[in-house]
């Protein structure tokens, strides 16, 4: 039997696969394919202080590489949150991870202050790397200063765990993740969207009502691994890695980059499974190389 429990910082994960936010809903939405209770854990959609439509349509797109999206962090608001979705993840086996989002710091301490209240929310991720919004998202996460002053913003106010998702976007990963662990993060996760877009040849107009939006899926994930391997060298809090993972050789690659878990984003639409397949093929890997721990694995690349 291997043992795939992970630790990251106080969080227990029975396993090290999670969902990544905005990609598997609020979880309950998938219990029809499989128990979800198996994963290590959900991380649901982002949750705003108000209640927010979007951005307008059309904010999807499929190009030949990736998925480009603009939905702007869709959601409605803290209290609904609380007083109609909580109730529901409350039943759900597993950690619940909540992904905050905001246009100011002072929303997203709210946001984070609420959240430090419910018991079955074992931890936020902070999202400072949101692309589809035009304020804060990832202007908080492209510089250091900004990046320091939203987490320990939101440190003096959250005493659970403390995840922060790092953008891509950004000439060198390894010093944002350095500022937001002097500021008190207990993790971070990286990566999120990369900024791109796509054009309609026919009509000439570009396929995004935002006309940018954010990469994900296959496309971005060598360049993800790079950006893991480079902020596993450079802090030394836990890292959970995500970008394009598609099956469990993805995710093993991420492990051996310095990650101790991983999220599933884009695939969640094409296979709603998938996180189980990758679970029982990270299994099938390490039976097969001799593995009986999957710790071994984290940031082995020789
Ligand atoms: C439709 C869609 C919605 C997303 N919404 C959020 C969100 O609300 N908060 C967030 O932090 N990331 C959001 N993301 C980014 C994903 O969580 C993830 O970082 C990204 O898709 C890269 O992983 P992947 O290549 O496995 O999809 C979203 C991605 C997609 C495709």
């Amino acid at each position: 039997m291997v043992n795939l429990e992970v630790n990251i910082g106080k969080l227990q994960l029975k396993n090290p696969i999670l969902t990544a936010s905005g990609t598997f809903g609020y979880g309950y939405e998938f219990e029809d394919f499989f128990d979800i209770s198996q994963l290590g854990g959900i991380i649901v959609k982002a949750t705003t202080a108000e209640h927010r439509e979007g951005n307008s349509y059309p904010r999807m797109a499929e190009t030949s590489h990736g998925m480009l999206n603009a939905v702007g962090l869709q959601n409605k608001g803290i209290n609904y949150f609380v007083e109609n979705i909580y109730p529901k993840l409350k039943k759900i086996n597993t950690n619940i991870i909540a992904n905050v989002s905001g246009s100011t710091i002072e929303s997203c301490v709210e946001v984070a202050e609420r959240m430090n209240e419910l018991d079955h929310i074992t931890a936020i991720e902070l999202n400072i790397s949101c692309p589809n919004v035009k304020e804060g998202g990832m202007a908080f996460g492209t510089s250091t200063c900004d990046s320091y002053n939203i987490t320990s913003a939101v440190r003096k106010v959250y005493q659970k765990q403390l995840i922060v998702k790092l953008s891509p976007n950004v000439t060198n990963i390894a010093e944002i993740a350095k500022s937001v662990e002097s500021a008190g993060a207990d993790s971070v996760s990286l990566v999120n969207t990369f900024l791109a877009m796509a054009i309609d040849i026919k009509t000439r107009k570009p396929i995004l009502s935002t006309i940018t939006g954010g990469l994900s899926g296959p496309a971005i994930k060598p360049i993800a691994l790079r950006m893991v391997w480079q902020v596993y060298k450079a802090i030394k809090i836990p890292i959970i890695g995500l970008g394009g993972i598609m099956n469990s050789d993805d995710a093993v690659e991420f492990f051996l980059a310095g990650a101790s878990a991983i999220q599933v984003g884009t695939a969640n639409f094409i296979n709603p499974s998938v996180t189980i397949d990758i679970l029982n093929g990270l299994k099938e890997y390490c039976e097969k190389q001799g593995v009986n721990d999957i710790r071994e694995l984290i940031g082995g690349m020789k």
